[in-house]
């Protein structure tokens, strides 16, 4: 066996391995579910998701985790930021990017569409992307050839561009769009241009990966939203297979130093799905509340249930998981595990 193809056969479990991972984080979050706490919940989630990686046999980097800059030090004790070494050490060199509870604030209020995240590359797999940055996005699901969308075009050409594509009228499109006042001229474009839109108070991820499912009933996501969820959404597409593009949206001098202190190049150059992940990528994704792809957690005496999707780059298989847990004999377990050692 090569080395590549004994990389691979590692990839394969390790793709299931991480669906453990990001139902274990879920798990955690959806405890805080509505409880008006969104640190507290985004603090559960990181440190479910750090102990359940440090289980994996990985020799692991954290290219970007926590980066809510609500989480102070103390917080990120035991978190997942930035740099931290994770999984046993013992294992093939990976990266990883993480958003163990995407969607802090609707997980504390209830809302839909919070998730966890996580993906692994090889060395080199994930741009470097500073924290607290926005992007500029645009995002399609699967067969949407290269040379249809682009940034460079205005909302109303693109909708229409889509329209065409699918031999559709503008009105059969729904475009998805954070609800945010800096959206907002977007907002009046896609209306003018005719296409329908879905407003989500949070969780853009979620929003980029329900296009590639067209139940769903989102054919597109546009605007604005965190950067390094753009990445994480670039990981998801590369997996499940979709389009996108991103633009940095630099509106500060501390966002210029950020970037300068990384190698990141021009900030106003357009990303394509490619610049932003590379080779082979693998990518988790459990539901903390209900979204457009994946059920929340459901809980019961003793017990709960997650659902989860786990996908590979190189197959492009995009697995559904739905798991039972017995939360006592989890505890009981953890008990035994931890008095052993
Ligand atoms: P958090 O989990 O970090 O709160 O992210 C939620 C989110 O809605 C993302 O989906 C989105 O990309 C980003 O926040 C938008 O940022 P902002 O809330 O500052 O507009």
């Amino acid at each position: 066996m090569t080395p590549e193809d004994k990389y691979h056969v590692f990839e394969r479990n390790l793709a299931l391995e991480m669906a453990r991972v990001t139902e274990a984080s879920a798990l955690a979050a959806a405890m805080h579910l509505g409880r008006g706490d969104e640190r507290a919940a985004a603090r559960a989630a990181s440190r479910a998701m750090r102990t359940a990686l440090n289980g994996v046999g990985i020799t692991g980097r954290v290219i970007f985790g926590d980066h809510d800059p609500g989480l102070d030090e103390e917080d990120d004790d035991g978190g997942l930021g930035d740099g931290v070494s994770v999984g046993t050490q013992d294992g093939p060199e990976v990266e990883v990017a993480a958003h163990p509870l995407e969607g802090a604030t609707i997980c504390a209020t209830g809302m839909p569409n919070s998730l966890s995240l996580l993906a692994m590359a090889e060395s080199g797999g994930f741009i470097d992307m500073p924290p607290d940055l926005y992007m500029e996005k645009i995002a399609v699901g699967p067969r949407v050839p290269d040379g249809v969308l682009s940034l460079e075009q205005t909302p109303a050409e693109n909708v229409q561009a889509l329209a065409r594509l699918r031999q559709a009228d503008p009105s059969d499109l729904v475009v998805c769009i954070l609800d945010r006042p800096r959206n907002e001229n977007l907002i009046g474009a896609v209306r003018t241009a005719g296409a329908r839109i879905q407003l989500i108070q949070d969780g853009d991820v979620s929003g980029i990966m329900a296009t590639t499912d067209p139940r769903s009933g989102v054919d597109m996501l546009m605007g604005s939203g965190g950067a390094r969820e753009g990445v994480l959404s670039a990981a998801a597409l590369a997996c499940m297979g979709g389009w996108m593009q991103g633009r940095l949206i630099v509106r500060s001098e501390a966002d210029r130093a950020a970037l300068r202190a990384t190698d990141f190049g021009d900030p106003d150059r357009i990303l394509a799905l490619p610049d932003m992940v590379k080779g082979d990528v693998m990518f988790a994704a459990t539901g903390v509340t209900d979204g457009a792809i994946l059920r929340g957690v459901r809980v019961w005496p003793g017990g709960a249930s997650t659902h989860s999707m786990v996908a590979r780059s190189t197959s492009g298989t995009v697995r559904r998981i739905e798991s039972r847990h017995d939360l006592r004999r989890k505890a009981a377990l953890a008990r035994s595990t931890a008095g052993a050692e």
